[in-house]
């Protein structure tokens, strides 16, 4: 055990990636939060099986799990085997996932996902197009099973169908629920369909979901608030993406829709906002750049950053009070025992591209930890 000083006991307000923390009900035994990642290794059905149970088991020293990105309807799903979360056979799969994880003393949320136009007839119900706010094809092709295909042009939601895509967003939560989740998280990020509705590249309605940022972030704010009314806003978290341009998205001014966005979440009590930040190539047409001090000065709850962190960097954003919590990506899937390596400043696993998105045990449940 290490010898604390006087001088050290006096400080202990220095807060780094060892520190707990507490989220609403939740008891984070530390601050290395595990980022949702999409794995492409769920079984038939999309309904989590054992191999998906290792995975996170392996990963149960995490302060907090974020899962992989989880369809909550069929017409939610843009790649082959993502997980799903809108039928009893996936909750029982599910079901697996959280008890094990629990029994390893971890915590984990189901990442909530729909793709809008993101998607193929491929993986669509019955070969049918994708949904989206607008009639806009994406730019560039998606992996489907049969390769690599051109996108669709999709099918514009009619206003009376969005409030069904919002129910979708509800029965998913509740679902959670049932599978024995800690809470969830909303994927409101990287081009999926809730970033869809909220930026006006891939947002071109005339309704009231669409035009003033008020009106393209009402989507967001509905599906949040219709999640916090099966969970209790304290175990629901959001994440969003101000700037990323992956799946080619952009917004005109995301300071200002962000701005807006997140003051209409302030007022839902929720357990924290995630923020995949902006990197210097992201294009930004005009506004500030919405970085993470950015968010830190306009959200009133729990922040956890996102992007590129390692433990150094992390360290100096919680030390200084920019975030509250760091989420990993790549670190955790090559370093299941992430945490324990941080801790003894232990070499780190490399992460091996070629297997992220397909494949069996490899790349997925085979990276060692700390001594076999
Ligand atoms: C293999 C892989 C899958 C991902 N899938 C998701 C996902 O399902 N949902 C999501 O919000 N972000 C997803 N992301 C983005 C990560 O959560 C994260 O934002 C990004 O990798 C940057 O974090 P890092 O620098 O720690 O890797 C994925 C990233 C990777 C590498």
């Amino acid at each position: 055990m290490r010898y604390l000083s006087p001088a050290m006991t006096q400080n202990t307000q220095t807060i780094d990636v060892f520190s707990p923390y507490r989220l609403g009900p939740l008891h984070l035994p530390n601050r290395t939060v595990m980022a949702p990642m999409t794995r492409n290794r769920a079984g038939p059905g999309d309904v989590p099986g054992p191999l998906n149970v290792t995975y996170y088991v392996q990963r149960a020293a995490a302060g907090l799990i974020v899962t992989e990105g989880t369809q909550v309807s069929p017409q939610g799903q843009g790649y082959a085997r993502t997980p799903g979360i809108y039928d009893a056979a996936q909750v029982a799969g599910w079901k697996q996932v959280t008890q094990a994880v629990h029994a390893a003393a971890g915590r984990i949320f189901l990442q909530l996902w729909h793709v809008g136009r993101i998607s193929h007839p491929s993986v669509q119900p019955n070969g049918g197009i994708p949904v989206a706010p607008s009639a806009l094809q994406p730019a560039g092709q998606i992996m489907t099973a049969q390769g690599l295909q051109p996108f669709v042009t999709p099918h514009a939601l009619e206003t009376a169908e969005v409030v069904g895509v919002v129910e979708e967003f509800r029965r998913g939560a509740a679902n959670a629920k049932l599978a024995g989740f800690d809470g969830v998280e909303l994927h409101g990020a990287n081009g999926y369909l809730v970033d869809q509705f909220l930026k006006d590249k891939t947002n071109r309605r005339t309704d009231r979901y669409g035009g003033s940022a008020l009106n393209r972030a009402r989507f967001l704010i509905e599906v949040t608030e219709a999640i916090a009314g099966e969970w209790g806003a304290d175990r629901v978290g959001v994440r969003l993406a101000p700037t990323n341009p992956f799946n080619d998205i952009a917004d005109s001014n995301p300071a200002a829709t962000f701005a807006v966005a997140v003051n209409e979440l302030n007022r839902l009590g929720l357990g924290y906002l995630h923020i995949v930040e902006p990197l210097p190539s992201d294009p930004i047409a005009a506004g500030e750049k919405p970085d993470i001090r950015f968010f830190r000065r306009i959200w009133g709850g729990t922040l956890m950053g996102n992007k590129g962190y390692d433990l150094e960097r992390a360290n100096a954003a919680l030390r200084d009070g920019i975030v509250d919590l760091v989420s990993f990506a790549s670190l955790f899937l090559a370093n299941p025992d992430l945490p324990e390596r941080f801790r003894r400043g232990a070499a780190l696993n490399a992460p091996d591209r070629p297997t992220f998105y397909a494949g069996g045990e490899k790349g997925y449940v085979d990276y060692p930890a700390l001594g076999g």
